[in-house]
């Protein structure tokens, strides 16, 4: 076990897959014609419960799509938590639009939608909610907020593919929602994402943008009225991506059973702090983010990381929170406000190894590892 290293996080691909991308290629339908992708886009839809699932090529440009199919652009603000990963905001500068920070709750490191109100502008567009970690947030606030000022809900649900808010699925509680497929999510293309909506016209603007506004019906002439994007996924990732969904159940099954393992192993602990699930929420715990408090713990987060490193065990730093990133303080963002929730997340957190693969004698292993550099 000490020498065999533990990646943050590996693909489990124990379905279909390796069947439906032979077929792809046998059948050589390799690009973004063929079966696997509606067939994929139908199967993830249908497990959220939403009418459309619109493929594209990962959860960046899902995020890009979805602001432009709602006509989200220059002199627009977009609200996000502080707190996300430079994806969120990226997309939204995509459009020309400004991402607004908001600071996150200390106790689910979701963004904190009592501050939200405070952000609002006579420009503002759109509430962009990021369900970290797989834990849904808090979204009562944020409707009530959406409803009075007539604001659009964006879901950011890269990372919480088969979370669930009050019994509903992420992905399903806003205008529209995007996704991501990276290797390390809960199911994956490799590269990969979906925006879903239950709006049929806001379905089929995705459908027009992510293929170079091609007309959806129609002769093609080659006349493009609009400025569209090349986001389309190959046939061959959906061919992935709908042998993740048939196994969807398991995979999320098995994120939270190491989730439960972590806590076995490591919940008495002083000082390590993991992510709840709120009585309303299914946490899918895509990753096993845990805060470490030097004070009560005895030796600080970057220590551990490096000690477990020297162990054969990876872990991440969280997120860096958006206020201090120089590419968005150059883009003209606002960082006057301040974000003690975030900086506390970012300088504390880390993740450790949360890979659906991953075994109990693995976790026993890290834990104890973790243990024994307590002492
Ligand atoms: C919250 C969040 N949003 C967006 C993305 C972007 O997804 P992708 O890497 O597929 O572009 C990620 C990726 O990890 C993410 O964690």
């Amino acid at each position: 076990m000490e020498n065999k290293f533990i990646p943050v996080c590996e693909p489990y691909l124990n379905g279909n897959e390796l069947r439906y991308v032979t077929d792809a290629v046998i059948t050589t339908w390799i690009s973004s014609s063929g079966k696997y992708i509606s067939r994929f886009e139908k199967a993830f839809a249908s497990y959220l419960g939403v009418n459309h699932g619109i493929a594209v090529t990962n959860g960046t440009s899902a995020l890009h799509l979805a602001l432009v199919a709602l006509g989200i652009g220059k002199g627009d603000e977009i609200i996000i938590p502080d707190f996300t990963m430079i994806a969120s905001a990226f997309a939204i500068a995509y459009t020309g639009a400004i991402p607004v920070f908001v600071d996150s709750e200390k106790e689910t490191w979701n963004v904190d939608t009592k501050l939200i109100e405070s952000k609002i502008s006579k420009k503002t567009k759109a509430i962009m909610p990021v369900h970290i970690w797989g834990h849904p947030v808090y979204m009562e606030l944020i409707r009530s907020l959406a409803k009075k000022y007539n604001l659009k809900i964006i879901e950011d649900a890269a990372e919480a593919h088969g979370a669930e808010y009050q019994g509903v699925k992420c992905g399903n509680l806003g205008d529209i929602a995007a996704f991501s497929f990276f290797a390390n999510k809960v199911a994956t293309t490799g590269e990969g994402g979906m925006v879903v909506t239950n709006d049929d016209e806001i379905a089929d603007k995705c459908r027009y943008y992510k293929n170079l506004c091609f007309p959806l019906n129609g002769t093609r002439n080659y006349q493009h009225n609009d400025i569209g994007f090349n986001y389309r996924m190959s046939n061959i990732h959906a061919a992935i991506g709908l042998a993740q969904v048939e196994k969807l159940d398991f995979y999320v099954q098995q994120r939270r059973k190491i989730h439960n393992l972590y806590l076995k192993y490591l919940r008495d602990i002083p000082g390590l702090i993991f992510q709840p699930e709120k009585e309303w929420a299914k946490n899918v715990y895509w990753m096993n983010g845990v805060i470490v408090d030097k004070d009560k713990f005895g030796i600080n987060r970057d220590y551990l990381m490096q000690k477990l490193r020297e162990k054969g065990i990876d872990s991440r730093l969280f997120f860096a929170g958006m206020h201090k990133q120089l590419s968005l303080i150059k883009f003209g963002c606002d960082i006057s406000d301040d974000y003690p929730v975030s900086e506390y997340l970012e300088k504390n957190g880390m993740y450790l190894p949360s890979g659906s693969n991953l075994t109990e004698e693995q976790i026993k292993y890290i834990s104890e590892t973790i243990i024994r550099l307590q002492k």
